[in-house]
């Protein structure tokens, strides 16, 4: 079986403040131990070179937590370390999240140079009034500020992260958040729906979030307003202008591989003796930064074939074109035979459509994707 490409996830583990919504690996700190962190980085990436089996890395996310409270220089050590150890492809999508909170005209022309060539901005909303509900540290001026920044420096390649469903919104305030992020005619937005997480401040104390008929009222009013605006949807919260997807997202969507580096990162990679292999590395950032060789990971483990339809579904279910039963087949290593059953009980359902080999999630299967997606995992 011929393996599939591959991504590089960098996890960075700190942030200002921890917003009462989010369940990520991510801590609040005051001074953050950035050369030891970025050593430890480098030290789990090279226990991990033998995974490449030969192939360049097509993407990197450095994703957090907050990466943008790390230093130019430090981000362009990591950037230069990075390739130093491994071949990146020529066109590497490179991309790191930043908040509007940490936003600094010359930090994000540094990234720039340090070779980060997408900029990903968690602005969640612009209105001052939802911003604090979400215990976010900006306001919407400063919400502004860092996208102008952003393109004052030169990312002609960004997102924008806007969260919906929130407290005391309704249509009209979430297409106003959309519209307002539009005037930047960003390339790629991801629309997110707030989901309340156990584990996490908004659990213990829940708001009061619109009801089942303000999000759907709110889906769809942003829908068609993104549509007329000239943005495709093409997974469950993402939406871009024509050919602006996110690569390295569609490399997850499309179970391709992808290396996870720093403290709780996730990898799965292809074995070429055939297998797939999941592995996790330790989650609490001091116990990562103490460990060293094998140490890094937490747990590794192959994936038995049973396992493998329902994590492939997990993935290519989310994008609205489907996928076909040849790249099922080419992704997993298993027939297509071994989901097809399945496939045409959901079709008689309305949930899935097959057509000519591509596998498509209805607008009723969208509704009812985890239901969908179980239906794949052994009992
Ligand atoms: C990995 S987070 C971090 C990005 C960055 N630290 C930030 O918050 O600005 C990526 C995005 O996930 C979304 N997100 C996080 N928690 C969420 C939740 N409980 N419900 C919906 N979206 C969430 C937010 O839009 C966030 O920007
Ligand atoms: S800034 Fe982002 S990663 Fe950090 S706590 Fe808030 S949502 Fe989570």
């Amino acid at each position: 079986m011929s393996l599939p490409p591959l991504s590089l996830y960098v996890h960075l583990p700190w942030c200002e403040r921890k917003c009462p919504y989010c369940d990520f690996n991510s801590h609040e700190r005051a001074g953050i131990p950035e050369q030891h962190y970025i050593d430890a980085l480098l030290a789990d990436l090279r226990v991990d070179l033998p995974l490449l089996q030969g192939r360049s890395v097509e993407t990197v996310f450095i994703g957090g937590g907050t990466p943008s409270l790390f230093s130019v220089a430090g981000i362009s050590a990591l950037l230069a370390g990075i390739a130093g150890l491994l071949p990146l492809s020529g066109a590497a999508e490179i991309t790191l999240e930043a908040n509007p909170g940490s936003a600094e005209a010359e930090k994000f022309r540094g990234f720039r140079e340090a070779g980060v060539n997408r900029l990903s901005l968690g602005i969640q909303s612009f209105d001052d009034a939802c911003l604090e509900a979400l215990g976010r540290v900006h306001d919407s001026k400063q919400a502004c500020t860092a996208i102008e920044h952003a393109l004052a420096a030169g990312f002609d390649s960004f997102n924008l992260d806007l969260m919906h469903g929130l407290p005391g919104q309704d249509a009209g305030g979430a297409c106003a958040d959309l519209r307002q992020a539009l005037r930047y005619r960003p390339p790629h937005l991801s629309w997110y729906q707030l989901t309340i997480e156990p584990n996490t401040a908004f659990h213990k104390r829940p708001p009061t979030l619109p009801g089942e008929e303000g999000l759907a009222d709110i889906q769809e009013a942003g829908e068609s307003l993104l549509q007329a605006a000239g943005y495709r949807q093409y997974e469950v919260s993402a939406y871009s202008l024509p050919g602006r997807e996110c690569r390295h997202n569609l490399n997850y969507w499309t179970f391709g591989d992808y290396l996870g580096i720093g403290a709780g990162a996730h990898g799965k990679i292809t074995l070429e003796g055939g297998g797939i292999r999941r592995q996790a590395k330790k989650r609490r950032p001091e116990s990562y930064m103490g460990a060293s060789g094998a140490g890094f990971t937490a747990t590794t483990r192959l994936l038995g074939p049973e396992e493998i339809p329902g994590e492939f579904m997990l993935n290519a279910l989310r994008l609205n074109r489907g996928f076909s039963l040849t790249q099922f087949t080419a992704r997993t290593g298993l027939s297509a035979a071994t989901v097809v059953p399945t496939i045409e009980d959901l079709c008689a359902k309305s949930l899935l459509r097959l057509d000519d080999g591509q596998v498509v999630t209805t607008a009723r299967g969208r509704r009812f994707l985890d239901d969908v997606v179980a239906t794949f995992f052994p009992d």
